[in-house]
């Protein structure tokens, strides 16, 4: 324990317990500006040691990267529910993992994954009509399940895309709010963790029967399904791993898109002066694709990912003793990285908390690692790629049919769950 490293003031016994519990997203914000580039935050049983710099970032997510491996609890909370996949995987397996995915992000691949973003974001937005007041964060929800789910599964049928959706509204909504259920064993038969348990189920049912299909029709697609499939038949993979693979592609893919996307609707919506360019760059071009430029477009998005990370912290472990900013750092300290506090820095961005797309005209302008949404280093987000794409062609669909206005409801605040997935429906008006 190092004493010297400070900490914003709290109370005995429960530490910062309340000022988190109040505004957890504003104490990261006010924690940053007032004590970075390190400090430390205790809650009760938890202690971790902020690197709220930069350059810090980059020391642990890259160039020292050695010393800090990905925090236990995240292996223990959700290890046993995806295994093999990337989130959770370490060491060899994740590494050999990591090689026989990739293959499904490639270029080549996410063009015709850019044809499916856009045909579902079509048929979605054709169900609104004149007028109509939605919740963007419902819809945005079904949208990216929906793609993730034809993406990755290949599945296209009503039924199982049910399943799929309850299946991971279930587990979504274990790990949420993050502290009661999970000091509940899994074994504990409250209702929270029947509903988790069958899910699970369910859905290693659809997985299964998934697989089954696909090995009886072979060569029907070109998904990551397909890439797995042929790992697994090389043998280099157990059909155990594959399921790994595919539920963590589906968890890790659809809420944090789905959140991004809620975002930057409702920020379009509030601020109708850059709505207004946007939609006039997407509706210039006959058609769009994933090959269609609209730098206008993804500047929003750039925006919106800094203002409202869904991933918001990102938390490792010292394995290795460490020297950062004067501060000697022990094995064993948990690191947060906190995203949301690095990201509306004013020492980094000016008038840091309002939206303007255009601050990313040169984004050469800001240090590396100033702004990580997806991370960085070899644990990046595999999906990034994928899910800018998703925005960019979603965005352009709904700015195409629709324009979005502001209802007095389009407010939300941040949820400091797994993700910082909005507390309730976010209204937007939409226009045709
Ligand atoms: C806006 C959307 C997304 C955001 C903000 C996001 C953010 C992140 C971040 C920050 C990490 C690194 C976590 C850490 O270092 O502790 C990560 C990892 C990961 N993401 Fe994403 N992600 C997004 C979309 C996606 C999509 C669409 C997919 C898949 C289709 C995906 C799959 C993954 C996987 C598998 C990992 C683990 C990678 C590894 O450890 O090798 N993500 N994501």
């Amino acid at each position: 324990m190092n004493e010297s490293i400070p900490e914003p003031v709290g109370l005995p016994l429960l530490g910062n317990a309340l000022s988190i519990g109040r505004d957890p997203f504003g104490f990261v914000e006010d924690a940053v500006a007032d004590h970075g580039p390190v400090f430390r935050v205790s809650v009760p049983g938890l202690s971790f040691v902020c690197y709220a710099e930069p350059s810090l970032v980059e020391r642990v997510l890259v160039t020292e990267r050695d010393r800090y491996e990905k925090d236990p609890r995240e292996r223990n909370l959700l290890g046993p529910l995806l295994g093999a996949g990337l989130l959770t995987a370490r060491g060899e397996t994740w590494e050999r993992g990591r090689k026989q995915v990739q293959p499904a992000f490639y270029p080549g691949r996410l063009r015709a994954y850019g044809e499916v973003m856009l045909e579902r974001t079509d048929g979605f937005v054709q169900r609104w009509s004149d007028g109509q007041r939605v919740d963007a964060y419902e819809w945005a929800r079904g949208l990216t399940l929906s793609i993730v789910g034809s993406v990755v599964f290949g599945v296209d049928g009503v039924e199982e895309m049910r399943t799929i959706s309850r299946a991971a509204d279930a587990i979504t909504g274990r790990f949420e709010p993050l502290s009661v259920t999970l000091e509940v064993p899994l074994w504990v038969p409250t209702p929270a963790n029947r509903r988790y348990r069958r899910a699970v189920d369910d859905l290693d049912g659809v997985i299964a029967d998934l697989l089954d299909r696909r090995r009886a029709s072979p060569g029907s697609g070109d998904d990551l399904c397909a890439t797995l499939l042929a790992a697994a038949d090389d043998g280099a993979m157990s059909d155990e791993q594959v399921r790994d693979h595919l539920l963590t592609m589906l968890l890790a893919g659809h809420e944090t898109t789905a959140i991004a996307l809620t975002c930057a609707m409702a920020l379009l919506a509030t601020h109708p002066d850059e709505q207004a360019r946007v939609l006039e760059e997407v509706r210039e071009p006959e058609t769009v694709d994933a090959g269609t430029a609209l730098p206008r477009t993804d500047r929003v998005i750039r925006e919106t990912l800094r203002l409202y990370p869904p991933t918001y912290l990102l938390f490792r472990q010292a394995i290795a003793d460490d020297e950062v900013a004067g501060y000697e750092i022990p094995a064993g300290t948990r690191i947060c990285l906190p995203q949301w506090g690095i990201h509306r820095d004013e020492r980094l961005f000016d008038a840091p908390r309002s939206f303007r797309p255009d601050r990313w005209l040169d984004p050469d302008a800001y240090p590396d690692f100033a702004y990580f949404p997806f991370g960085g280093g070899p644990r990046a987000c595999i999906g990034r790629r994928f899910a800018l794409l998703e925005l960019r062609l979603a965005l352009a669909t709904i700015l195409r049919t629709v324009s979005l206005e502001a209802t007095p409801e389009t407010e939300w605040s941040p949820t400091p769950a797994l993700t910082s997935r909005p507390d309730g429906p976010v209204w937007v008006r939409v226009r045709s």
